[in-house]
């Protein structure tokens, strides 16, 4: 049932995607959650953020990195000239989290969660076909690459995910608490940046 379920989720276009996460009961969190959190951003962005899970003001806003977090991550965009969108003509930015629905009080996703929604993360980004997908966070990382060392041992390399380059930093969550790291997620994002200029042949 489990591959079958993937299986379909997989031949899903964007609305049907969107319709399934925003009425899936595949695990215990669609019980405490306001929103789910789908996703923001242009369906052909050529960069993809990759969270962790919504917060309290993402489950009540049904959109990711609007607390805290998302306006350093919005900050830290901006200095690259990307945005989310919004008035803007230009969406150069899918943003999307490993979990569509809050944990109880911001617990870290359990194992069981990752995986029943890892399908739809899969899909958006096979929708997307991003040029470059930056992944914030161990639980990001865990989930699209399948390695779990630190993210200080995985940052500063460029990692593959289905031929798609895979850049690694801290979650702006912990940047908050971890200011000197800051300096680190800079060199991550001038990674970023510089990749993607040459897979656009810049
Ligand atoms: N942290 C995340 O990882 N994702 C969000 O959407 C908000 C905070």
């Amino acid at each position: 049932a489990q591959g079958e379920r993937a299986a379909a989720i997989q031949a899903m276009d964007w609305a049907q995607l969107r319709d399934s996460v925003a009425s899936c009961r595949a695990c215990g969190l669609c019980d405490g959650r306001q929103r789910t959190v789908f996703g923001v951003g242009h369906e052909q962005a050529h960069w993809m953020i990759i969270g962790e899970a919504p917060g309290e003001q993402e489950d009540l806003q049904g959109e990711p990195f609007v607390g805290q977090a998302g306006k350093l991550l919005d900050n830290m965009l901006r200095a690259l000239g990307l945005t989310r969108g919004g008035a803007e003509a230009v969406q150069q930015v899918f943003i999307a989290n490993t979990l569509k629905c809050r944990p109880p009080r911001n617990r870290n996703p359990e194992p069981a969660e990752l995986a029943q929604c890892l399908p739809y993360l899969q899909r958006q980004i096979e929708l997307v076909k991003p040029r470059i997908i930056l992944a914030l966070g161990r639980f990001a990382v865990q989930t699209l690459l399948q390695r779990s060392e630190a993210i200080g041992r995985l940052r500063g390399q460029v990692h593959d995910y289905q031929g798609i380059p895979v850049v690694v930093s801290y979650h702006p969550a912990y940047l908050l608490r971890n200011l000197p790291d800051k300096a680190r997620a800079w060199e991550d994002l001038c990674l970023a940046q510089a990749v993607y200029r040459r897979q656009l042949g810049e």
